[in-house]
């Protein structure tokens, strides 16, 4: 049985006084559900947040990570030091990322391979444009980020992969997909993982929702048979909307 999952991504917020603030909220709120609750703050308040969940049930997971094991990459970070500050799962190919630090399917494969190799699960996002969705095609535009960063892979490694479908023009906008578009594009993604790995596989994996989810939409988006939770950006800020978010299955 597939989990379900919500993942705030932080995003570049939160100096350390305020990752404290909003880790002590957190603690305070309480999981109705099964669903699995993850946080990705900053690098620079990892292991501090490591650190003041580890007693918890919320896991801490990182927001990128570079490819190479170490060497001469100044300000990046490798898979082996997010192992060493007791991170599991990092963030791959989120919009932001392939929008303003250039980072192509290539790239992402490579970070895919290195992620696995450490035994870190990957939450692997893609997403149209407004412009290709406008123009219906936003399932080539999907199934190629899908194809060209993962199926290389053999069916084994989708065990510690989830899937994050985050339509760009949705994130940070306020204009959350309907709950019929999130859940066609699921279907369409796990139509495209069972053409090439089998049903097995595919209902096995994970697919998240990311983009404008809220308190007040999570309930009929997570409601969808294909989406199994959501990756939160501005409401993962305040412990209390994204909770309701956490307990909207
Ligand atoms: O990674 C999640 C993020 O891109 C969604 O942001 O603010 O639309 O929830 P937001």
């Amino acid at each position: 049985m597939r989990k379900n999952i919500v993942a705030g991504n932080w995003k570049m917020n939160n100096d350390l006084a305020q990752t404290e603030s909003l880790l002590t909220d957190l603690k305070k709120q309480t999981k109705t559900t099964s669903a699995e609750v993850m946080v990705a703050p900053t690098f620079t308040n990892l292991y501090h947040a490591y650190e003041a969940l580890r007693t918890t049930d919320i896991e801490v997971v990182a927001q990128n990570m570079h490819f190479a094991e170490k060497g001469a990459y100044t300000g990046e970070i490798s898979a082996s030091m997010l192992k060493s500050v007791g991170v599991n799962t990092v963030i791959l190919g989120h919009s932001e990322r392939r929008e303003y630090f250039n980072e192509t399917d290539e790239l992402l494969a490579k970070k895919v391979d290195a992620a696995l190799a450490n035994d870190i699960r990957v939450i692997f996002c893609f997403g149209e444009e407004l412009a290709d969705r406008k123009a219906g095609n936003e399932e080539t535009i999907v199934g190629n980020q899908i194809k060209n960063a993962l199926f290389h892979l053999e069916a084994e490694a989708f065990k510690n992969i989830v899937l994050a479908y985050e339509p760009v023009w949705a994130i940070g906008t306020g204009e959350t997909a309907s709950p019929e578009q999130a859940q066609d594009m699921h279907a369409f993604i796990r139509k495209t993982l069972a053409d090439k790995y089998g049903n097995n596989v595919a209902d096995e994996v994970s697919i998240l929702y990311g983009g404008s989810v809220k308190p007040a939409n999570a309930v009929e988006i997570f409601s969808k048979p294909d989406v199994d939770g959501g990756l939160i950006g501005g409401a993962a800020l305040n412990a209390e909307d994204f909770f309701a978010i956490v307990n909207a299955f």
